[in-house]
């Protein structure tokens, strides 16, 4: 069974999507951990609701219900985490993770990468800024996490048409639906090892 550690820190919609992948058999796997930087994500409200454990992640970690991100090394080896999947994560993963799971954290941006990411780009910010720059396209974007935000190697993407969009929520909706079917899918091409890594591009097989 492929073992997956999701990071959430908002609403948890991705998330769902992928647990309803894994009820209906789609996906030969499990959330085995649930991580968190915000405990009043809703995503920590399905974790107690399925029963799976779960975290929430600091910096500081002062308080006790809270632990750092080197603790979460020793937990992953532990739950034998297969891949990480940053699902609306909002914090930065530190290099020391990334180092541990070289190309095997993913993350899912809300818009064509390389376009309109970065720093500050998330939630309505990157809806905003494509809908202000008249594209006519955006979509959803699954890479590979390394040390700059939104910078690894594309892994997939799809995209939608946004020509008579009137508004970015109108955009973040569109998109939305598309990463719920993206993030699945992207998870099935690990699991069934389809994502092969040549010299500098992903290929998909
Ligand atoms: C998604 O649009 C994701 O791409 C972005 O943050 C949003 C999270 O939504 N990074 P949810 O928490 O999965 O509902």
């Amino acid at each position: 069974m492929y073992k997956l550690a999701v990071f959430v820190s908002g609403r948890g919609s991705n998330l769902l999507s992928i647990l309803k992948k894994i009820e209906v058999g789609y996906l030969n796997a499990e959330v085995s951990i649930i991580i968190s930087n915000n405990n009043s994500s809703k995503a920590l409200e399905i974790a107690r609701k399925l029963k799976i454990q779960y975290y929430i992640v600091s910096n500081k970690a002062n308080d006790k219900s809270e632990i750092n991100y080197i603790e979460l090394l020793s937990i992953f080896s532990e739950f034998k985490i297969d891949l990480i999947v940053l699902a609306g994560f909002l914090k930065k993963i530190p290099l020391e993770l990334i180092k541990n799971y070289k190309n095997k954290i993913i993350n899912i941006h809300p818009a064509l990468l390389p376009s309109f990411g970065g720093k500050g780009m998330y939630g309505i910010n990157v809806h905003t800024a494509v809908f202000n720059s008249s594209a006519k396209v955006s979509g959803a974007t699954v890479h590979f996490v390394d040390e700059v935000y939104d910078n690894g190697k594309i892994i997939a993407q799809k995209a939608v048409d946004i020509s008579f969009v009137n508004s970015p929520e109108e955009i973040a909706e569109k998109v939305l639906s598309v990463e719920h079917l993206l993030l699945p899918e992207v998870i099935k091409m690990f699991i069934d090892n389809k994502i092969v890594i040549k010299e500098e591009r992903i290929f998909l097989s």
